[in-house]
């Protein structure tokens, strides 16, 4: 039977996927900091620099796409932030992938010190997968504890901790470097650092300065003050400042690597510490809103889908996967066929819902598009599972369902006697149409990918198809490009809570 056979094509292809699941895609000696879920807490969450981290599969396409230029993002971001990956497919980190909500692979979040130490502010990055778009926006988010000081402020800044050692960076620009704010994070406590433009030529004259950039530091009380004559580069900054003091330790990448090798078998043994830390932490949430476990439970975004138990993050036992849509079954995976209009409306077609795959079956549901296309998207479905990403639902929509009769006319897919394949979502008001030959595993699992990846063309879903609720306007310039799709809720929330802290 076609469909046993093609079923047997998938399990192969995930046999053969897990064989090389253990590998990682970053080597020994690559920039990119390889954690797992144990190393995260103490070298991510705990450090006061900024971190982009990447939530990966070996065996994802897009993930081996993105490896270079997160490569040189590594390395172009040495000193000033860490970058790192986890590998979602080691079984030891798929309760942390799960419970850091990563829906599909690779997922990157920006993890930036919050107000309180070890409560970081986790957000998806959603830009361009290209180096330098990484770059720019893990430097914004690099916290800026420099303090802007002119000639009318001077004084007060000189007279503040006067006894212990500062430094001034005299610059033309405005805005402060990410490798200057680096500098203050590395001193942070030690050594506060100021900037001064030098259009305030009082303070040019009072430190004899004449041109830009110019380091200086002022050892303390009335000591003179030390200009630097080195490169304004991170490394050789860090040296002239350290005749002061060293810098506060967790600073460079590689010293956290080393850590990290150092401790793996201690954190093998102590396998069992993160459920009971991530219960822990899951416990304080309604407490602490803005602690990091909150937000990266709080961070599972696709809302649960009816037919499933639902994936509420503070009920779940942590070191299982959240459920996802397709029943667990280990010889058949299936996806949901949904055969009443009421019922796929509030799934996936309203002015709410969130991004769907759909599959308009034909009458014969037992022709071979129609369960070649089932068992595909059942295997891909089953593959996130499997490695803690949750994808969006997948639901079969039967002929049956006269809800498939209006998207066959209203998106002028053709004829009813075909399988269709499409994406809807109903918020962002767009759907996508998959175009390929076959419904084979390869073609479908590109698709969805691409969907993912938010990339494809986007049509205007029409109103008449997301009927029921009340219309949430989207304006068309916010739809973000890219799945899964998650920054609105999340982004407010460092704002609210908290007395201000230090740095
Ligand atoms: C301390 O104050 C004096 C007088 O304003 C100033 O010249 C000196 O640079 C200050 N030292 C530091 C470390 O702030
Ligand atoms: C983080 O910064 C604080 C000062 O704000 C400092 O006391 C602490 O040592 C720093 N921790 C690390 C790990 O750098």
């Amino acid at each position: 039977m076609v469909r046993t056979t093609a079923l047997a094509a998938a399990a192969a292809s995930l046999l053969f996927s897990r064989s090389v699941a253990a590998e990682g895609l970053y080597g020994k000696n690559s920039a990119v900091l390889q954690i797992s879920g144990l190393d995260y807490d103490r070298l991510i969450a705990k450090s006061n620099y900024t971190s982009i981290v990447e939530f990966y599969a070996p065996w994802c396409g897009h993930c081996k796409n993105l490896k270079p230029a997160y490569e040189a993002a590594a390395k172009s971001l040495a000193g000033i932030a860490k970058v790192a990956a986890v590998n979602c497919d080691d079984e030891m980190n798929k309760p942390f992938c799960g419970q850091m909500g990563v829906q599909g692979f690779p997922t990157l979040k920006i993890v930036k010190p919050g107000k309180k130490p070890g409560k970081p502010i986790v957000e998806d990055y959603q830009g361009p997968r290209a180096a330098k778009d990484i770059v720019n926006t893990v430097k914004d988010k690099i916290p800026n504890n420099v303090k802007r000081v002119t000639d009318k402020t001077l004084d007060e800044w000189l007279a503040e901790k006067n006894e212990t050692a500062k430094a001034i960076l005299f610059s033309d620009k405005g805005l402060t470097s990410a490798t200057l704010r680096t500098l203050a994070i590395d001193f942070a406590g030690l050594i506060p650092i100021a900037q001064i433009r030098n259009k305030e030529t009082e303070a040019m004259k009072v430190f004899g300065v004449t041109s830009v950039p110019t380091l200086i530091l002022l050892p303390g009380g009335t000591k003179d003050a030390i200009t630097y004559d080195g490169e304004m580069k991170k490394d050789s900054m860090v040296e002239f400042l350290s005749q002061i003091t060293p810098p506060n330790p967790d600073c460079p990448p590689a010293k956290a690597k080393k850590a990290k090798s150092g401790s793996k078998k201690d954190e093998k043994k102590a396998s069992k510490s993160p459920s009971k830390s991530s219960k822990a932490s899951a416990s304080h949430k309604s407490a602490d809103a803005s602690s990091a476990a909150a937000s990266a439970t709080e961070e599972v975004v696709e809302e649960p889908v009816k037919p499933v138990v639902s994936p509420d993050p503070e009920v779940g036992d942590e070191d299982t996967p959240k459920p996802v849509v397709i029943p667990q079954e280990e010889e058949k995976p299936t996806i949901p066929v949904v055969s009443e209009s009421a019922e796929l409306q509030s799934l996936c077609l309203n002015a709410k819902s969130k991004t769907c795959i759909l599959a308009i079956l034909p009458k014969d549901e037992s022709s071979e598009a129609a369960t070649t296309a089932i068992s595909s998207l059942a295997s891909i479905h089953k593959k996130h599972d499997a490695g803690a990403s949750h994808l969006f639902p997948f639901i079969g929509v039967p002929a049956s369902n006269p809800v498939a009769a209006s998207l066959l006319a209203h998106l002028k897919l053709g004829g009813a006697d075909n399988v269709h394949l499409i994406a809807t979502n109903g918020k962002r008001a767009w759907w996508k149409k998959y175009s390929g030959d076959g419904f084979g595993l390869v073609e479908v699992e590109n698709w969805v990918d691409a969907i993912r990846m938010g990339e494809g063309k986007k049509e205007k879903i029409p109103d008449s198809l997301l009927g029921g609720e009340e219309k949430v306007e989207v304006p068309e310039a916010k739809v973000a490009d890219q799945e899964p799709i998650l920054a609105e809720e999340e982004k407010k929330e460092p704002e609210s809570h908290h007395e201000h802290g230090e740095l």
